[in-house]
């Protein structure tokens, strides 16, 4: 009997089960049934024996790569005003281009050029930041579920030190975050099935009182949503926490006493550069993921978050784009930017703390980061079947290498050109 559900990609399949746990399988089948991977194949077992092969016969077979942090409405500038530290970036560049979404058409336009890019990029799974407008972040949802992305994505909330055009009153930002949530109801964005979800976003702690944070709290409680945000990211931001929150513990607890940090729900948080240890424990203990943002933290002069630190204390580790303080959407650059950076706290800050090497770069923005959504970012049996085939002989070269040098000089040279064929949940989207 001929199995529709099923189908196999054959090619040179590579994927990792551990950070320190490459598998490379030449020539080989990667199996979809329902929407899952069933396997990686020398032969089709008879059970599969009649399914659609779709051959890509010497391209590299990965799993699809997940970006954990990444902001859509700043996409339109990315590669701008890299000139500038995080807090006058965010007033000056930011929020006045944020407000602009208040606009749905704008919100159309935009949305639409960003959409398109994400589609064709190596991701496969975003947690992503729209901005503080309810209707225009359901015009992204709706573009990312026809795209066939899976994603979480945010409604901003924000309702203290932005611009007047650019902020919410805590009242105004619980009711929106009401409506929001509703609405993604009636679209099924909350159906156990669906690919793009919601998540709760306070921007960062100098945007949000306490009073939205103990609202917001409340709701995750109540409906178990998961929450992504900013976390020690910058010196100056750093020591604004202090003054804003001196009752907080630091700036881990000013979420964490809100329900925020991990206890009600999966939670990301992006850069983790400037914690204290007992921080890092307790982002362990609670099982918050760490969203890497290597290129932003170049460009925005941030610093370099201590990944092996991280690492060795067992904190959930993934790499994302951070755009449009990374400029760019590319997953590959974040690959090989996270050993780079890391290479240079090494030899700068820290000889105890040994570089990233590339499998564990890799694993990161594969089955680590992927881990936020599930089962998602591998070829192990019952992962969700996220799959990139790339024509990696499109770059030239005089020499044959193997699959994990075939690997990582297609993470170095970075083109999400060569990128022939995108499954997202075994549906192909590319
Ligand atoms: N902290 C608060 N908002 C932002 C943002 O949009 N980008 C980055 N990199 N950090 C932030
Ligand atoms: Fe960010």
């Amino acid at each position: 009997m001929r199995k529709n559900n099923s189908f196999a990609v054959l090619g040179d399949i590579c994927y990792a089960v551990a950070a320190d746990d490459l598998k490379t399988v030449p020539h080989a089948y990667a199996v979809c049934e329902n929407g899952l991977c069933a396997g990686v194949f020398k032969a089709l077992p008879d059970r599969f024996s009649d399914i659609e092969v779709i051959d890509m016969s010497g391209r590299l077979i990965t799993p699809g790569f997940a970006d954990l942090h990444l902001h859509a409405p700043q996409y339109s500038y990315r590669g701008t005003g890299m000139d500038l530290e995080l807090l006058e970036w965010l007033d000056s560049i930011t929020f006045p281009e944020e407000a602009r979404y208040a606009d749905p058409e704008y919100a159309q336009k935009a949305y639409g050029l960003f959409v398109d890019d994400l589609r064709r990029s190596p991701t496969t799974r975003a947690s992503v930041f729209a901005t503080v407008h309810t209707d225009a972040t359901l015009v992204l949802m709706n573009m990312l579920k026809s795209s066939g992305m899976g994603a979480y994505v945010g409604k901003v909330n924000m309702d203290r030190n932005s611009p007047d055009v650019y902020r919410e009153t805590t009242e105004e930002s619980v009711k929106e975050t009401c409506r929001w949530l509703k609405a993604c109801e009636t679209a099924g964005f909350l159906a156990d099935d669906s690919i793009v979800r919601p998540i709760i976003t306070p921007r960062f702690v100098p945007s949000c009182t306490d009073e939205l944070m103990r609202e917001l709290g409340k709701i995750v409680e109540k409906d178990k949503l998961p929450v992504q945000s900013h976390l020690s990211e910058n010196i100056s931001e750093v020591e604004w926490v202090k003054q804003l929150e001196p009752e907080a513990k630091g700036y881990a607890d000013a979420y964490d006493r809100y329900g925020l940090f991990g206890t009600e729900s999966q939670t990301v948080m992006a850069h983790c550069i400037y914690l204290r240890d007992d921080e890092i424990d307790l982002m362990s203990q609670r099982g918050v993921f760490a969203a890497h943002s290597p290129q932003s933290n170049m460009n925005l002069r941030s610093g370099i978050a201590p990944m092996r630190k991280l690492l060795e204390k067992g904190v959930k580790c993934g790499l994302a784009s951070d755009l449009a303080g990374g400029s760019s959407i590319n997953m590959f650059k974040a690959v090989t930017d996270a050993i780079q950076v890391s290479k240079l706290y090494w030899r700068l800050t820290d000889e105890t703390k040994a570089p990233l090497s590339f499998t564990e770069s890799f694993y990161l923005a594969t089955k680590g980061g992927g881990s936020f959504f599930g089962n998602v970012g591998s070829f192990e049996e019952g992962y969700e079947f996220d799959l990139l085939a790339i024509d990696d002989g499109m770059a030239k070269t005089s020499l044959e290498f193997e699959i994990e040098q075939r690997l990582e000089r297609t993470m170095y040279l970075g083109h999400a050109g060569f990128i022939k064929a995108k499954f997202v949940a075994g549906r192909r989207i590319l």
